[in-house]
């Protein structure tokens, strides 16, 4: 697939761009830099970010929020990524998130609705996904897009210990992304 195709386009009233785009490596420092401002998302290191780019890597689909009017305000343009692992049938959702001050507007599920085509595309029937039973805030942002929770699992996470909730979301039966984009919410 291309690097840099647009997947979801908002044009402000000034011309500037919102867009949803496949991630590439040269947006790893920027990755990284939400990624560290986020304490619920999953923690990698550089170096592991980088190795998801890599050719020899598993099939992954990675999306970045890339938005030009932020960095008119002289804000990081890359405001939400997302990160997924392709293998065989299922797509395991390693990574989301939404800068804090960008959240509650529809970015996070824009990226839901622009993974799950890309998710077809590479075969995969379902997405997987665990997360910290105390995050409810994701598990009410997957429970509104259809998960359903398949399992758990006790203690699974440390600092704090916590239990991961399993939840999975089946692609032939998921109608979310055929559902016409939801205007973004303003701030
Ligand atoms: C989870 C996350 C990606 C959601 O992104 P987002 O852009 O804020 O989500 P959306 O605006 O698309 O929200 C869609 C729906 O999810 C639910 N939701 C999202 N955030 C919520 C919150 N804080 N509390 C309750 N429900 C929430 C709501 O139903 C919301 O719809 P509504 O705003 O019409 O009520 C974002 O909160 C985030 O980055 N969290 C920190 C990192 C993280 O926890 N990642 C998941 C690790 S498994």
């Amino acid at each position: 697939m291309p690097c840099c195709s647009a997947l979801y386009v908002q044009t402000s009233s000034q011309g500037a761009a919102a867009i949803i785009r496949q991630a590439n490596i040269d947006d790893v420092p920027a990755i990284v830099s939400l990624e560290r401002q986020t304490p619920l998302a999953s923690h990698w290191s550089e170096a592991a970010y980088r190795a998801a780019f890599e050719p020899v890597a598993p099939a992954r689909v990675a999306l970045v929020w890339d938005d030009e009017v932020v960095e008119k305000e002289n804000q990081n343009r890359l405001q939400g990524f997302l990160l997924a692992r392709i293998t065989a049938e299922d797509c395991e959702l390693e990574n989301i998130v939404v800068a804090a001050e960008f959240q509650r507007r529809g970015i996070g599920t824009q990226l839901m609705q622009a993974l799950i085509p890309a998710a077809r595309e590479l075969r995969a029937l379902r997405i997987l996904l665990e997360v910290r039973e105390s995050n409810t805030a994701a598990r009410s942002f997957y429970e509104k897009l259809g998960f359903q929770i398949t399992n758990r699992r006790q203690s699974y996470y440390n600092h704090p210990t916590d239990d991961a909730v399993l939840y999975a979301l089946a692609l032939m039966e998921s109608a979310i992304d055929s559902r016409p984009p939801r205007p973004l919410r303003p701030s």
